[in-house]
């Protein structure tokens, strides 16, 4: 069989948090992880130029043979998931799917608070989009849901600026804000996958009593599930448990961040759009 790899799709390195964890839960399939570092961050950029970024890097997958494409990346999935899902797919490859990262989530993020009270945090695409409250509210209707954007935390982790006094003082700043929205909130989002990266500093200035969901394991779970629940799907991946990392832009930098975060070596190609 030719291979099939399950595509793993970022503006960056946030989606290695994603890929790690399904690659741990799923070791058996091929994957392709593709970050648009050259592009990133796409935070802050409009719905249109997210949309327009996103399909390409999607169809470029598609290109590399990939059945299914996973956007691990929340400002993709908010800002281009639904229009690639329902204008692009049916006339493009209408046998392929692309899945998100957000609906998993708030699936199961109701089941973590005892409050009822969640806080999200995120880029300003994803937080401005409103994904989350409108996801959790169909949901969970009785949830209470406050949304904070970190527009810094997403170019200190692309600039591996993790572990500075100014990585301290954004992630306080942030964290401080959006807890005095709501003093009952016990379950913070974090609704981006660079934010893991930031897991240590978060952790240093998250009161006692509140807990974090990041998603990588989440994501992975809800992969399981899919592929059991879609064997039409499941057949068609490929299962030779290889990885390849293809990047936008510095492959050199790719490499050396990469084997940073997911603590083993990595060796990217180089891919122009
Ligand atoms: N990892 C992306 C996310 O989950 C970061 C987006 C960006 O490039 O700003 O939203």
């Amino acid at each position: 069989m030719s291979k099939k790899p399950i595509g793993i799709f970022d503006s960056g390195y946030g989606g290695l948090t994603i890929l790690k964890e399904i690659a741990h839960q799923l070791p058996a399939y091929d994957y392709i992880y593709l970050g648009d570092n050259a592009r990133a961050p796409y935070g802050s950029r409009s719905f249109e130029t997210v949309y327009e970024y996103t399909l390409q890097c999607v169809q470029q997958l598609f290109s590399m043979d990939c059945e299914l494409v996973i956007l691990a990346c929340n400002t993709a999935s908010a800002k281009a998931l639904r229009t690639i899902q329902q204008k692009d797919l049916p006339t493009l490859a209408p046998q392929k799917r692309v899945l998100g990262v957000i609906r998993p989530t708030a699936e199961v993020v109701g089941t973590y608070s005892k409050t009822k009270h969640i806080g999200v945090l995120g880029t300003t695409g994803t937080i401005n989009s409103e994904s989350y409250p409108i996801e959790l509210e169909k949901l969970f209707p009785s949830i209470t849901v406050h949304q904070e954007a970190c527009p810094m935390w997403v170019p200190i982790v692309e600039n591996h600026e993790m572990n500075t006094i100014g990585a301290d003082y954004f992630v306080q700043k942030n964290l401080n804000s959006l807890l005095a929205k709501d003093v009952n909130i016990d379950t913070i989002i974090l609704g981006c996958t660079h934010y893991p990266l930031l897991l240590d500093t978060i952790k240093k200035y998250l009161p006692t009593g509140i807990s974090l969901i990041t998603q990588g394991e989440i994501v992975a779970e809800s992969l399981v599930s899919y592929l059991h629940r879609h064997p039409e799907m499941e057949t068609r991946c490929s299962k030779g448990g290889e990885i390849n990392y293809f990047t936008t832009d510095s492959t050199e930098n790719f490499d050396a961040a990469a084997t940073l975060f997911l603590g083993r070596e990595v060796k990217s190609k180089h891919l122009a759009l």
